[in-house]
């Protein structure tokens, strides 16, 4: 890989982005002109209003001074004096006083009924409940009437309009603010220390989306990137009875899991069955059923995950995980013990 420098941005991720170019390119762009997921609708369908009233006006205003600059330029034959000059006319004053005040005050009503149209909506009993824990940088995800934790890649059941299944999320900070931003499915939602925000989707179609993090959170803010998977309830359902299993265990890498429990591994990650429980890292109880390592640096496959471990400022500079420093053949038997974490 070769690194070199334009400005801030670097080239080495253009050379090699980990598989994520190919992978992002079959899901449809995140746009807030296609949502699909009622908050989203909503803040659509104020974005047109104001995009109608405001392009109006701009067609009026830009029309006025087309017409004058063609109307009144400068001729042979003028005799340069001032034209008359227009003031204190209380006709006048009063129309464009009154006119832009009509205005605002139309988008206000229309922006206020659509945050309460979203915020107002009350909880059904039986919505999915969702913890989101913003960290430098990469998002936790718990599920606490399911008993799952997984990183990175929410997953969400499909809501039918006609009988909606909305997931609700409660959204937290541990480190400095953070903002979940998920274009298509909802508006950008603050993630701050010691304060829990809400907010809730209901996706009406199926489909992965991507987001990322929308306010500037530190060196890798521009990496805090995620996914929502929309599924059909049936598949949202084994997807839940697969991340409640206890992990696998298999003999054949009983070396490469002894070097994670008796390394740094286990102070910052949780897997399921083992001593490992730290919260300062991504839970990787079922660490291969997810697409993307690094909150969406890579794609996740084995070759990565093994430069990943090797050293993750080599994919995310500034990654809080550090170097593991293993030699080729720990760090092959611990990766070995990490792909069978489906
Ligand atoms: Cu987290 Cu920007």
């Amino acid at each position: 890989m070769t690194i070199a420098f334009v400005g801030c941005s670097p080239v080495a991720a253009l050379a090699n982005d980990w598989g994520m170019s190919a992978s992002n390119s079959k899901i449809p762009p995140s746009s807030v002109f296609n949502p699909v997921s009622t908050p989203a609708h909503e803040i659509n369908t104020v974005s047109l209003f104001v995009i109608a009233i405001t392009a109006v006006i701009f067609l009026i205003v830009a029309g006025l001074i087309a017409y004058s600059v063609i109307r009144y330029r400068v001729r042979a034959g003028d005799d340069g004096r001032e034209p008359p000059q227009v003031y204190g006319s209380n006709p006048i004053e009063f129309a464009w006083t009154t006119v832009p005040v009509l205005i605002v005050f139309v988008l206000l009503l229309i922006t206020v009924r659509s945050i309460y149209t979203v915020q107002a909506h009350r909880r059904p009993p039986d919505a999915i409940g969702v913890r989101v824990i913003a960290h430098q940088w990469w998002w936790e995800f718990r599920y606490p009437d399911l008993g799952i934790v997984t990183a990175n890649e929410l997953h969400v059941p499909l809501s039918d309009p006609a009988h909606p299944t909305p997931t609700f999320l409660e959204l937290e900070s541990v480190d400095v603010a953070h903002s979940f931003w998920v274009p298509r499915l909802a508006g950008k939602t603050d993630v701050i220390p010691n304060k829990l925000n809400t907010m809730w989707i209901d996706p009406h179609v199926a489909g992965t989306y991507l987001g990322q993090c929308a306010e500037f959170c530190g060196t890798e803010h521009a990496m805090m990137l995620l996914r929502v998977t929309v599924e059909p309830r049936a598949d949202f359902d084994r997807w839940v009875a697969g991340q409640q299993r206890p992990p696998a265990r298999d003999a054949a890498v009983a070396h490469g899991r002894e070097i994670f429990e008796s390394t740094a591994c286990m102070n910052c990650h949780t897997i399921r069955g083992t001593g490992a429980n730290g919260r300062f890292g991504p839970d990787l109880t079922h660490l291969m059923t997810r697409e993307t390592l690094g909150a969406g640096v890579a794609m996740n496959t084995r070759d990565h995950l093994r430069v990943w471990v090797s050293d993750p400022n080599v994919m995310k500079p500034g990654a809080l995980m550090p170097a593991m420093n293993l030699d080729d053949h720990d760090l092959d038997d611990l990766v070995a013990y990490l792909a069978t974490l489906h």
